[in-house]
């Protein structure tokens, strides 16, 4: 049967490298759906880069996930498709740099539907087709492991999703449906592209290796895991040393 995984947010960043990892070690019935936000044209260029016969394997859908109504869409459309899913990441977060005293409660429950709400409702949906012995994948942060200045209500979502990933084990254990979380630091991404020099020096030297992660490196450590076997209710940092000197 062919292996079918489902990433969230998987045409730029984080989850694009998940994606061209597990397309490198794909059969060749194997199936992707990759979901994205807004930017179609994103979308396609990562399509395009791939080859051919990997092209084949992909199902790009749009899907809005800090939208309920969006987030039920993709999973209807899947479940016309496809009668099963082995791998189910779910990468899609977004941020604010607002502080917290000019927080609206809109910005807040956006950011909380993105990276918990719709989440949590995503699994719930797609728990029934995900295969006795399948795999799911949260991309945690770092910034949920221990509180950073730049974002409160970011690092306040990704600790849930932390303590979310260890409350899914014992919800998935009649499937032995395995569940963990990736908590990467700070990684070279779309991100942070309006970082200026001082701002990368400041970051840097709080890291031991100096430098951000590549996202192949966090992509090649979430894939281990998906595939790990013996990996349940873990949450695995990934931050080359932040702060631990
Ligand atoms: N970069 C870091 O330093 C870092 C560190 C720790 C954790 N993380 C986590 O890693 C994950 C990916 O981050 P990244 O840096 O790789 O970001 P990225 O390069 O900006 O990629 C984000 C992906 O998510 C999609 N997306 C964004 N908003 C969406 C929405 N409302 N609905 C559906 N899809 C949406 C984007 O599609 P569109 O562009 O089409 O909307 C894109 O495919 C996030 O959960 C983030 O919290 C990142």
């Amino acid at each position: 049967m062919s292996k079918v995984t489902i990433i969230t947010g998987g045409t730029s960043g984080i989850g694009r490298g998940i994606a061209e990892k597990i397309l490198a070690n794909s059969g060749a019935d194997d199936i992707l759906y990759v979901s994205f936000g807004h930017n179609q044209k994103q979308a396609e260029e990562f399509l395009h880069a791939q080859s051919e016969a990997d092209q084949k394997k992909l199902r790009l859908i749009q899907a809005d996930m800090s939208s309920y109504d969006q987030m039920m869409n993709f999973v209807t459309r899947i479940k016309k498709e496809t009668d099963h899913v082995d791998w189910l990441v779910n990468n899609v977060g977004i941020s604010t740099y607002a502080k917290y005293e000019d927080y609206t409660f809109e910005e807040w429950s956006k950011i909380v539907n993105t990276n918990l709400s719709v989440p949590v409702f995503l699994v719930k949906e797609l728990r029934p087709i995900i295969r006795e012995g399948g795999s799911i994948l949260f991309t945690g942060s770092y910034a949920g492991q221990q509180a950073y200045s730049s974002s409160l209500v970011y690092g306040v979502t990704k600790s849930a999703i932390h303590f979310l990933t260890k409350s899914l084990v014992k919800e998935l254990e009649p499937k032995q449906i395995r569940v963990n979380a990736i908590a990467p630091g700070f990684i070279e991404t779309s991100w942070h592209k309006n970082r200026t020099p001082e701002s990368y020096e400041r970051i840097n030297r709080k890291i031991a290796l100096h430098r951000f992660g590549e996202i192949s490196e966090v992509a090649d450590m979430a894939y281990e895991i998906l595939k790990n076997g013996y990996m349940n209710g873990s949450i695995v940092d990934i931050h080359g040393g932040y702060d631990y000197f």
